[in-house]
């Protein structure tokens, strides 16, 4: 099998910012509760003409050109999403049209904020056996277009963002070592979009009981996220024959700081070998991963050889790992 990593990588948000001054406005909260309870000062949100394929293209054209490749040498596109422009066409199709990759192959996943993991699992999976020899890979989401800004529970948790790898070959020893992924259909009702869907079609009743935003039960996601990012810590480091000690860079899904700093415990990991950005963006979903592995990558914060933990978990409920060699 050949080894496949990282070879180009790019993100975008969008400009605007929600300021946790600004959410005071909008709901009764305050910025004291919200950044003891989640660790989140501010979200940035699409403007009105951005959908979820605009802030990918953003973060593909970034990606494209740390690669050193074109839109015409891509042959797979996978864009993981649970706020895709439109049910069909997929995202990854409009993306595909947008940069002009005629030859790639192109199709949305969904597996809310594990999708990006789960993305860059199925992409390996495809260039490891030859199918493919690039594949790019974005994790792009506007929950704000999903998010009931009447709702103080959820609307102060989450922004908008896109982040993109390009995989290709890499030599011997580098790339990706291993891959948890996972699901839990069961807690599905715990963090849900109800309507619009072949179970329940848009109708004035789902539009009036706001059936068309996101639902969480906070408190029991809160702990299944805290139970999964343990175990799948410990599965994938296991299957990549790695210990703790070897993370030199540890890359969770950023949606609370309390369950970041809680997996940190579990693996006695110092801040230092943390990415924490969730202070800027908030959750973003299937972004929020790539989101930070890039912004960590451009602060230059990894070498040559370093190994890598990724981890995250989200709706379905679903989670994934991965452990590289950068
Ligand atoms: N401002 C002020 N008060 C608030 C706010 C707010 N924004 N939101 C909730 N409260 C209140 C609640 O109403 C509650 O009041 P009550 O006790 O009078 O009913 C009180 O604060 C405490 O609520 P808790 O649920 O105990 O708060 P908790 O400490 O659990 O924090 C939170 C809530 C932040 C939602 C937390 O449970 C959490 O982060 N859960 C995980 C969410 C997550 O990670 N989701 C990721 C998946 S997202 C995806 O896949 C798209």
């Amino acid at each position: 099998i050949r080894p496949i990593g990282i070879v180009g990588y790019g993100k975008y948000v969008p400009e605007r910012i929600l300021t946790n001054a600004d959410m005071e406005k909008i709901v009764e909260t305050n910025d004291e509760w919200i950044v003891s309870r989640t660790g989140i000062r501010e979200r940035h949100i699409a403007a009105p003409e951005q959908a979820t394929s605009d802030l990918a293209y953003e973060a593909a054209v970034q990606a494209l050109k740390s690669a050193g490749m074109t839109a015409e040498d891509l042959e797979l596109i996978i864009v993981a999403t649970i706020t895709p422009d439109t049910f069909f066409p997929s995202t990854a199709c409009i993306l595909q049209d947008k940069l002009g990759a005629k030859k790639a192959a192109a199709f949305d996943l969904s597996a809310a904020c594990s999708g990006f993991v789960y993305g860059m699992a199925t992409a390996n999976g495809m260039l490891q056996t030859g199918m493919y020899n690039n594949a790019l890979v974005i994790g792009a989401d506007t929950l704000s277009r999903i998010t009931d800004y009447t709702d103080r529970n959820t609307c102060v948790l989450f922004g908008d963002g896109a982040g993109a790898v390009v995989l290709g070959e890499v030599s011997e020893g580098r790339g990706f070592l291993s891959f948890d992924l996972g699901a839990e259909g069961s807690g599905g009702s715990l963090l849900k979009l109800e309507a619009g869907g072949s179970r329940l079609p848009a109708s004035e009743e789902t539009i009036q009981d706001k059936k068309h935003f996101i639902y969480m039960n906070g408190r029991e996601v809160f702990k299944f996220a805290v139970r999964v990012m343990g175990t799948a810590t410990e599965e994938v480091l296991r299957k990549a024959g790695k210990g703790k000690e070897d993370i030199d860079l540890f890359v969770p899904h950023q949606a609370n700081i309390r369950i970041i700093q809680s997996a940190m415990q579990r693996l006695d990991l110092p801040e230092e070998k943390c990415v924490i950005n969730v202070d800027k963006y908030a959750n973003t979903s299937a972004a929020s991963i790539p989101l930070a592995l890039v912004e960590a990558a451009e602060e230059g914060r990894m070498k040559e050889g370093d190994t890598i933990l990724l981890v995250g978990f989200g709706g379905g409920l679903t989670w994934g790992a991965s452990v590289l060699v950068w």
